[in-house]
């Protein structure tokens, strides 16, 4: 048995070498922002900040001494800080940056929060400059862009649109206000916070709710919760199942982690709780008697990434105890078969409707 843990484990190390988050050798938008700089249209300054920062080819830490990345997911920041960045997950308030650097996410609301806090953090006359591909709205992105800033210089390239402004107090201080409000953690439920952006915001995902349908009271120990979001699942645990002494959450979201930390604090004065911002995909370093999951299946773009959720898979197979077991719900179709038959002796389907499938997965080899 301890053979194959053994060989489970080179395995997985192995898996982390072929990394489920590789940087992107070629990023468009990140491409297109470097090119301003690259072509001397803008200068790069000394104590510049970058919100949405991503590693990549065309980032170089050489040319950029000193510059603060704000970046909340995990694997991202990560890949920053390998790259010789310095790394937060969140922007510190208050200092008037010379310049600020956008990598603005898909979703509307959350890019023009990101466009309100670049206002926000940026000095008088510094410059913003934003970078957006074609087919992530550049369009509407520029448009909100010039409702903050004022007119605003650009240039196209690589499918992507770059615009630029100085933060001379032009613009709608109304307007950016409530951009950031909107975006803001708020209570969706007495005594439940979270913000858009994060899995399921206001809402409990249908396949989390159909695995804490099934979960059992027995549950007990030290367990973990991987790819917490905003402590949904854990919340389901920590209410149901009287034996758990300690719950780690692990997530790679940095935002999201905070609301569970604040969703579950009612619980910390009875059991032990972690929050742990952290790569799944890496695998985790506790050794646990239960993992429950609700993978994530794909990154942060639009394409499909089972090779994450079967990657969260061996990590739960690795972390868990003899006798541990894994509850884990996915979409019916999600190839994680073969990884959960790698991983574990026993595997049964609990239940399996509305496209979703609940699986208990024990003797971890
Ligand atoms: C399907 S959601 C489930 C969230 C929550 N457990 C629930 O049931 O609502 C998957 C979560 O995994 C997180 N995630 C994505 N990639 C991750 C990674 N590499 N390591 C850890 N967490 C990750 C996402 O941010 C997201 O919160």
């Amino acid at each position: 048995m301890a053979r194959w843990r053994g060989a489970l484990r080179d395995a997985f190390v192995e898996c982390a070498i072929l990394d489920p988050h590789p940087v992107a050798v070629s990023d468009p938008a990140l491409d297109a922002l470097m090119l301003p700089f690259a072509e001397g249209r803008i200068a790069r300054v000394a104590g510049a900040l970058f919100l949405g920062a991503r590693a990549g080819a065309a980032l170089h830490a050489s040319q950029w001494p000193g510059l603060a990345c704000v970046q909340a997911f995990r694997p991202q920041a990560q890949a920053l800080e390998r790259a010789g960045f310095e790394v937060r997950a969140e922007a510190e308030p208050g200092r008037g940056r010379p310049l600020v650097l956008v990598l603005p996410p898909r979703q509307r609301e959350a890019a023009r929060a990101l466009y309100a806090q670049a206002r926000a953090l940026a000095g008088a006359g510094a410059t913003v400059v934003a970078s957006v591909a074609n087919d992530e709205g550049a369009k509407s992105g520029k448009a909100d862009f010039v409702r903050l800033f004022g007119p605003a210089a650009s240039l196209s390239k690589h499918k992507c649109r770059v615009f630029w402004a100085r933060a001379d107090g032009a613009g709608d201080d109304a307007l950016a206000a409530q951009w950031r409000e909107a975006e803001a953690p708020r209570e969706v439920a007495p005594g439940w916070w979270s913000r858009p952006g994060v899995f399921a915001w206001d809402r409990i995902d249908p396949a989390s709710a159909l695995l804490i349908a099934h979960l059992p009271a027995t549950l007990a120990g030290e367990g973990a919760d991987l790819g917490a979001g905003n402590g949904v699942l854990a919340a389901a645990v920590l209410e149901r199942c009287a034996g758990v002494r300690g719950l780690d959450l692990y997530e790679a979201d940095a935002r999201a982690l905070a609301l569970a930390e604040r969703n579950l604090a009612p619980h910390a004065a009875r059991v032990r709780l972690g929050f742990r911002w952290h790569d799944v995909a890496a695998g985790v370093p506790g050794r646990y008697d239960f993992v429950v999951a609700n993978p994530p299946f794909h990154a942060q773009g639009r394409a499909p990434r089972p090779e994450l959720g079967q990657a969260f898979v061996r990590a739960a197979a690795v972390a868990l105890r003899p006798g541990g077991e894994l509850w884990l719900v996915a979409n019916r179709q999600l190839p994680y078969e073969q990884a959960l038959a790698d991983g574990f002796a026993e595997v049964r389907t609990v239940v399996q409707r509305d496209g979703f499938k609940v699986v208990a997965a024990r003797r971890a080899r």
